[in-house]
Order: C-alpha cells, then sequence, then structure tokens
C-alpha cells in the first residue's frame, strides 16, 4: 500500500552516505527564559523533544558516538531519551562551550571528525551537515583537515558571535557579542554554533583555552584563532534556511519553529504527492507513509504512526493517531481516530470517534456520533448514527440502528457483544453483554437484549403498545396543587 513515506525531520528522497564521525551536542545550559519546571531540552518540536531531534540527526549522518553533555535536569533528560544511543556526559558547572566540549572528548575517539551541534538548535539539516563533515575531513591541500563553521548572515546579530574575516575575506576569529568592539557589533554574520573539525585538533585547541573574556567562560569560539595560528584552514558555511540554525530560548521561539517544521514537513509531503488544502493549518507530530494521490484537507492533526493508502482523503478538522487505513478509504470532517486500523474503501464520520483497538474491515461505515471501541467490524457492516459500540465483534454485512448501544460494563468488568453476519439491529437497541445474535437474526427497535438472539429470527423485547380510546390528560383547572 506504501507507495512514498516520510518520517518526521526526514528530508525526502535522501539516501546518504554515512560519514565517519562523532558528535557532541551541547545541552547543558538551563534555559531559565523557557520559565519551566521541564528541562529545556525537553520540550517539544513535532510532538519530539528538541533534544531528539538533534540525536534523530546525528544518527542519520552514521555518527559513531553521539555525546550529549548534560547539566541542569540531567536525570530527567537521561531517563526520558533512555531509548536513543546517546553517551551521556555531565557538565556540573557551566563554564562555557569550550568547557563543555572538553568534557565530552574523553569519551570520543580523537581521531574522528567531530561536529558541534546544541541540544536546543532542533531543525539542523542532515545535508548542511554533510558539507560541513566533508570540509572538515582531511585533504592534500590540508593533512589536518578544515575548521568548517556554519555561519549565518542575519538582520539582527545581537547576542550572537560574530566571524571576523581579514581583508582576504578569510575568516579569523570569532568575538562574543559580550566581548566586541561597536564596529565588531555591526557585522552581521554570526557563529552558528555548529561546526565540524578533526578530533585531533580539537582536543589540542580546547586543552589551550583560557577564560579571559568578559564573561569568564571558556569559549569554544576561540578555537578559531587556533586553527589560524596552526594554519589549519577555517572554511565557513551557509544553512539553505535560516531556520535550520534558530535556537529555543523561550516560547515563542518554540512555537516559531513549530510552525517551521510543520511546513518543512507539509512541503515534503506535497513534494511526494499529498495535496494539502492548506500547509500551514497541517499538523504531523510523528510519521507519516502515504500512498498516491492521498488528501487531506484543513486543519488536520496526524500523531504517532499514520499510514494512509492510495486515495485516502481525510476530511477538515480531524485528529487521526496511530492510525492506519487502506485505499480509498475517507475520513470525513471533525473526526478522532485512535488506535484504529481500516481496510479499503471505509467511510467514517462526519464526527466519529474512533477508539483504541478498532479494526474494520472493507466497505464499513461508522457515522456521525458512532464511537467505536476494542471492535472488530467486518466488511460491509454499517453503524451510521448515534451509537456507541465496545468489546464487540460485529460479522460482516450488519446493519446497526441509530442510537445502539452495547452495555459492555457491569460496573466492574468489561464484556463482549458477538453479532453474526448479516445481523439486523434495529434503533435504539441496548445489547447488554455479554450477548450474542446470530446471523441473519432481527433484533426490533427499542429492544433490551439481555440473552442470546438466535439466527435467522425476528427477536425483541418491548411492552407491546396498547391504545386507550377517550383517554385525557390533566388539564391545569383539575389539578389539586
Ligand atoms: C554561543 C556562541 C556564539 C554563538 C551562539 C549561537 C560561544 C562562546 N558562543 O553563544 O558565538 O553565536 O552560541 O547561539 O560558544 N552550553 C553548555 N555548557 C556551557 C555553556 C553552554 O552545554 O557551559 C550549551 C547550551 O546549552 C547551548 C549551547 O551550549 O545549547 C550554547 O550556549 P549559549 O549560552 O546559548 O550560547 P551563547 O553563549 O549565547
Ligand atoms: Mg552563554
Amino acid at each position: 500500500m506504501v507507495a512514498y513515506g516520510i518520517s518526521s525531520g526526514v528530508h525526502v528522497g535522501g539516501v546518504r552516505r554515512a560519514v565517519a564521525c562523532s558528535v557532541v551536542i551541547l545541552a547543558a545550559g538551563q534555559g531559565t527564559r523557557m520559565r519551566s519546571d521541564l528541562p529545556k531540552v525537553l520540550h517539544l518540536v513535532g510532538g519530539k523533544p528538541l533534544l531528539a531531534h538533534v540525536v534523530d540527526t546525528a544518527t542519520q549522518l552514521g555518527a559513531a558516538r553521539v555525546c550529549v553533555v548534560y547539566g541542569h535536569g540531567g536525570d530527567r533528560v537521561r531517563a526520558a531519551l533512555s531509548h536513543l544511543p546517546i553517551t551521556w556526559v555531565e557538565q556540573a558547572e557551566q563554564l562555557g562551550t569550550g568547557h563543555a566540549v572538553a568534557q565530552a572528548l574523553p569519551h570520543l575517539p580523537h581521531n574522528d571528525t567531530m561536529l558541534v551541534l546544541y541540544g536546543d538548535v532542533p531543525l539542523i539539516r542532515p545535508d548542511t551537515l554533510h558539507a560541513l563533515l566533508s570540509a572538515a575531513a582531511p585533504s592534500d591541500d590540508a593533512p589536518q583537515g578544515s575548521l568548517a563553521l556554519l555561519t549565518a548572515h542575519v538582520p539582527d546579530p545581537s547576542g550572537y558571535g560574530r566571524i571576523l574575516r581579514d581583508d582576504q575575506d578569510r575568516v579569523v576569529g570569532i568575538v562574543e557579542d559580550k566581548d566586541a568592539t561597536r564596529t565588531q557589533r555591526s557585522i552581521r554574520e554570526i557563529n552558528t554554533g555548529i561546526l565540524a573539525v578533526q578530533g585531533a585538533s580539537l582536543a589540542r585547541w580546547i586543552a589551550q583555552l583560557n577564560p579571559r573574556n568578559a564573561q569568564g567562560e571558556y569559549y569554544l569560539t576561540d578555537i578559531v584563532e587556533r586553527a589560524v595560528l596552526d594554519g589549519v584552514p577555517v572554511q565557513a558555511f551557509q544553512p539553505n534556511a535560516i531556520t535550520e540554525i534558530l535556537g529555543v530560548n523561550h516560547r515563542a521561539q518554540l512555537a516559531e519553529l513549530e510552525r517551521a517544521y510543520q511546513l518543512r514537513q507539509a512541503h515534503d509531503l506535497m513534494i511526494v504527492g499529498v495535496t494539502l488544502r492548506d500547509p500551514a493549518r497541517f499538523d504531523l507530530r510523528g510519521t507519516l507513509t502515504v500512498g498516491r494521490d492521498v488528501e487531506i484537507d484543513l486543519d488536520v492533526l496526524l500523531e504517532g504512526n499514520v499510514h494512509l493508502g492510495h486515495r485516502v482523503r481525510i476530511g477538515p478538522y480531524c485528529c487521526l493517531k496511530n492510525v492506519t487505513l487502506a485505499a480509498d478509504t475517507e475520513v470525513r470532517a471533525h473526526s478522532v481516530l485512535e488506535g484504529v486500523t481500516a481496510g479499503e474503501a471505509c467511510i467514517l464520520g462526519p464526527f466519529a470517534r474512533v477508539r483504541p483497538g478498532t479494526k474494520l474491515g472493507a466497505r464499513v461505515h461508522v457515522g456521525n456520533f458512532v464511537e467505536l471501541k476494542q471492535t472488530q467490524v467486518d466488511e460491509g457492516s454499517k453503524i451510521n448514527h448515534l451509537s456507541y459500540v465496545g468489546d464487540a465483534q460485529i460479522g460482516r454485512d450488519v446493519n446497526i440502528g441509530a442510537g445502539t448501544i452495547t452495555c459492555n460494563y457491569d460496573g466492574h468488568h468489561k464484556h463482549r457483544t458477538v453479532l453474526g453476519d448479516r445481523a439486523f439491529i434495529g434503533s435504539n437497541t441496548a445489547l447488554v453483554a455479554p450477548v450474542e445474535v446470530g446471523a441473519d437474526a432481527t433484533i426490533g427497535a427499542g429492544s433490551t437484549i439481555t440473552r442470546s438472539a438466535p439466527p435467522e429470527a425476528l427477536t425483541l423485547s418491548r411492552a407491546p403498545q396498547e391504545t386507550r380510546p377517550g383517554w385525557k390528560r390533566v388539564t391545569k383547572k383539575d389539578s389539586t396543587v
């Protein structure tokens, strides 16, 4: 069923070669400006912690080792990302970016290319990092490799380190905002902090850092001057999009990156052939695989692992979490689906709520204000209006009338309802579980079914209808109260 796939943050069509590198991710900062009890790097973009984005990107590069330097809230960060292949290194005191890298170095092989990333800069793309890693590799011209810096030209450079170039435009240093002269502050080319360099050079330069600067910190950026002194070429690269290098300091920036991330995913999906009625009104917090000609209307939220087969249509205002829909299935407006598998050409909604453990066969219809839970519905069956069906097994071509309820809970336990093929359940039926309705059975409307109903027969339980001719309603003047 699946023709194309995108996962969160994966560049479409990206087949990449692995590069021998080790990655250091700096994540020891306090993140005070988030004003949160949650460590900054655990805040989510696209449903995934900031730091997990960076680790996933490093893993995609084929990094031999990914080392995260943590500080504030370290235990929570480690616990939240315990499923990822990370070497954790504590930086107990935050003495600067150079000091942070120094903590990681003993844990990394020095004959690798080292890549430094930030745990709060989640949208950096593997392609951009490949360019840095290739430039940093040793070559005939540069046997010790190069120092490859990711820089950017920004309209407002305040707060950032500025890139210093000589009169031949060669990078010769980085000066931090707090240490810069007025002239240097007017430089618009900034240091993103992301860089690649040979491990041996990095270790040598890090050992030479000192904290003689305005902040009393060990600045990683001071390695640029060391490289120049050692005759190691310094090369600057720029990302394709500025969003790649944006960091999160407060919640407004978090929201900005969320939107940028969602637009990027939306763009990738459209490129693989999905119709999005409005890419600005689509969110994917997880992974999505799609067939051909999938259509997604406005304000749709997809979470977890979602698989949409050929020609699946999702109407406006729908939420789908961990859902697999086969070809030609349609989900109509305002439906909420979680933990659902549906066969081909089903129609769900509008206003359907389909809960975990639901498996629908082909051509099943689930209509408005219908709730399903832990239920299997076989091919061709219809539950079109105002029903609750839970813990049930429903055969094929069954028709469930409006207002049917499975009474599956006795206050302590859940019980099952089983409906045979082609059963016809009249409207407003209460099926008191455990209960079974045979194949081709008919249940009269308004029945409360407490015992199993045999196949091919009409079963009903209701007071016989009677008429009392001449009966008068009580009128007001007759009233004694
Ligand atoms: C740093 C750079 C600056 C660059 C800017 C980009 C230095 C000296 N300066 O500035 O040139 O323009 O990033 O955003 O490198 N961290 C640690 N341990 C520490 C200090 C920081 O792990 O002791 C981590 C932080 O969690 C963060 C990253 O390193 O992820 C950068 O730290 P931050 O304080 O935000 O950077 P700046 O000093 O502003
Ligand atoms: Mg700082």
